[in-house]
Formats: C-alpha cells, sequence, structure tokens
C-alpha cells in the first residue's frame, strides 16, 4: 500500500519532469519568435519582413552576411556610418538586437 503510492508520486513526478522537458524549448522558442518580431517592427518598412527593400533607396537584406549586416548596424550606431534613418534607428539597438536582426537577414527568404 505504502510502495503503491509512492510509486505512483514518482510516476506523477516523471510525468512532471517530461511535460517540463518537451514545453519548455517549445515555450522558449515563441519568446524568441515574439521578441524578433518586435525588434523587428522597427525596420520592416523600409527594408520588409523578408528583408527585400520596399523601395528602391532602401538596400536588400535578405540573405545578407550576418557578420557584415552586425558590421553597418554597429557603424550606424557608433556614427561612423551615417544616414538619416538609420543613424536615429541603431542607436536604440543593443548589441543583443543587433546579433538577432542580423542573423535574422541572414536567414530569411
Ligand atoms: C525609414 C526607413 C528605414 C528603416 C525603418 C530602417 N532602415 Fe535600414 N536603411 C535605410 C536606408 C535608406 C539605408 C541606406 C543607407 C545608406 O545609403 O547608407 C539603410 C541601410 C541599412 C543597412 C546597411 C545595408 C548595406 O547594404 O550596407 C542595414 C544593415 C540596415 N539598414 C538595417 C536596418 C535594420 C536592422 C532596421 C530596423 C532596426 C532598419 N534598417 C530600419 C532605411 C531604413
Amino acid at each position: 500500500m505504502h510502495k503503491d503510492r509512492r510509486l505512483r508520486g514518482a510516476a506523477y513526478l516523471l510525468l512532471i519532469y517530461s511535460v517540463a522537458f518537451v514545453a519548455f524549448p517549445v515555450l522558449a522558442a515563441e519568446d524568441d519568435d515574439a521578441a524578433i518580431e518586435q525588434k523587428l517592427g522597427a525596420c520592416v518598412a523600409c527594408h520588409g519582413a523578408d528583408g527585400i527593400g520596399k523601395a528602391p533607396q532602401y538596400p536588400n537584406l535578405q540573405g545578407q552576411k550576418a557578420s557584415y549586416v552586425e558590421k553597418q548596424l554597429k557603424a550606424f550606431r557608433s556614427g561612423e556610418r551615417k544616414d538619416a534613418s538609420m543613424t536615429a534607428l541603431a542607436a536604440g539597438l543593443s548589441d543583443e538586437d543587433i546579433a538577432d536582426l542580423s542573423t535574422y537577414f541572414e536567414q530569411v527568404k
């Protein structure tokens, strides 16, 4: 009787652990998606969600090397590279934002 209850307890624990293991990566991925969408919100009007510029003056970023995009965003942020739109926008980006956005545009199709 006693043993039975302990066994059931162990089974429940196992169940809880497996649910947590399955659920957590999914939650983390959704979080990431939401975070990147929020950051992208500041870029899509000009560069497009697919990284294809919405007008001739907006460069395509689709498939661009992440290391290049990262370097340009940091150059805009530091003032080394200047553009009326990009200088102001890059000023608000953290290193993490820049890394995430750069990876996004390299991978987006
Ligand atoms: C108002 C329009 C506008 C918005 C919004 C905008 N950009 Fe830009 N972006 C430009 C323009 C214009 C250029 C070209 C600047 C130049 O000629 O030097 C540019 C250039 C760039 C470049 C350099 C491309 C290259 O080939 O050297 C990167 C990278 C970039 N933008 C990323 C972003 C990211 C990331 C965001 C969102 C945080 C963003 N931009 C938002 C207009 C915009």
